[in-house]
């Protein structure tokens, strides 16, 4: 294993793993293929793009001709496919372009890797696909359960990759991650819109109660964890990923403002995502297994993404004063606010 073709690279944790790699391995070679969607964004592989050991493909995964001539001409033996529509709140007003990426693109990958014989195709899945989980923690072996377009679309992608190992023996390995946070990530997920819409002294919208659970873990924990189970995991297995700890949104929106030195008044309850799975956990003893274990506790991770967000403004505030974004939170948050009632 020693060219990688890290799919969804130009996202949030797929550039992040890229990095990683060239980093921890100093002969393996890393090419990104990636459709530039919204999410996608350059500006997270800046870094990269002078090292000889990094290339970037423009494309899409639904693509067959091109993801082939990319595998050939990069002698890729190894697939990490991130590439993905991620956002809950998008599935459920755009599901279809969701089936596409997450069930048909995949499809489309593990049917490259077949015919081309690859080494390795690692799906980068999530804990979503559980559905919520109310009480104890999910282990792999539990029945899927999911609840959004989102989710859905990811547990047809984990199925597929997994129908590839049973009935073609390709060399298949699923991690189902948790929330991550960290550099990157774009400002829609709740952590970096916090941490912006804070620094704008603009509300932090509070969907339902707050009182809904998330695994927040570091992004490089998350991305050490693929590596791990790249390495060291057994074909046709599916991996749980995450700290094992779960955080109330509430605490984590308040521990963030504090963070910031910011006002709790900037917390505004809004009417909930409809749908919203309440709490997701996962047992992560499999992974544990294999060596590998979670380096920062959620405070640790909230204080490094906070920080980093404090320092690249450079990286934010073009995409989040751009029309695009602009359009999504008018059409998305607008009127949403849930007044107290009075008496
Ligand atoms: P992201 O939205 O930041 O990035 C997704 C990337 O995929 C973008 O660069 C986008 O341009 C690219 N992409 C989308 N459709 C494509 C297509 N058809 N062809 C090629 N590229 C395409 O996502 P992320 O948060 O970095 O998540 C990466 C992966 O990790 C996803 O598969 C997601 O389901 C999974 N995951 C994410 C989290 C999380 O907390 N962010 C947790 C668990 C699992
Ligand atoms: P999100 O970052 O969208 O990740 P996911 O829904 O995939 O877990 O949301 C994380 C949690 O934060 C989830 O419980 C929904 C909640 N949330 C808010 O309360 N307000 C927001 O504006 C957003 C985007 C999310």
């Amino acid at each position: 294993m020693r060219n990688l073709m890290i799919t969804g690279g130009a996202g949030f944790i797929g550039s992040n793993f890229a990095r990683y790699i060239l980093e921890r391995y100093n002969d393996y070679r890393v090419l990104v293929y990636d459709k530039l969607t919204y999410a996608g964004n350059l500006d997270n592989l800046k870094d990269l793009m002078p090292n000889p050991r990094f290339a970037f493909v423009q494309g899409d995964i639904c693509d067959a001709a091109k993801v082939r001539e990319a595998l050939e001409t990069h002698e890729i033996d190894t697939i990490v496919n991130f590439a993905a529509e991620t956002h809950v709140d998008r599935s459920l007003t755009d599901p279809g372009s969701f089936i596409m990426t997450d069930v048909y693109g995949t499809y489309v990958l593990l049917e490259a890797a077949r015919t081309l014989g690859l080494e390795r195709y690692h799906q980068v899945s999530t804990d979503e696909v559980y559905g919520q989980v109310l009480e104890g923690a999910a282990v792999e072996t539990d029945p899927i359960h999911t609840r959004s377009p989102y989710s859905a679309s990811k547990a047809g992608g984990d199925l597929m990759v997994l129908a590839y190992y049973a009935s073609f023996g390709l060399p298949v390995t699923i991690t189902r991650g948790s929330n991550s946070i960290g550099p990157y990530q774009y400002p829609e997920k709740v952590v970096p819109l916090f941490i912006t819409n804070a620094l704008d002294d603009l509300p932090l919208p509070i969907y339902g109660d707050g009182l809904q659970m998330r695994d927040y873990q570091y992004v490089l924990d998350h991305c050490e964890g693929i590596d791990i189970v790249l390495h060291r995991g057994v074909p046709g297995e599916v991996y749980n990923l995450g700290t094992g700890t779960e955080t109330q949104n509430i605490v984590m929106a308040r521990k963030l403002l504090a963070l910031l030195g910011k006002p709790e008044s900037l917390l505004q309850f809004v009417r909930d995502r409809p749908g919203h799975d309440r709490r997701y956990a996962l047992n992560i003893e499999k992974i544990k297994a294999l060596g590998w274990r979670p380096r920062h506790s959620f405070d640790e991770a909230l204080e490094k993404t906070v920080r980093w967000y404090v320092e690249n403004e450079w990286w934010w505030r073009p995409i989040k004063s751009g029309a695009r974004f602009q359009e999504y939170y008018r059409a998305h948050y607008h009127g949403r606010e849930v007044r107290p009632s009075s008496g």
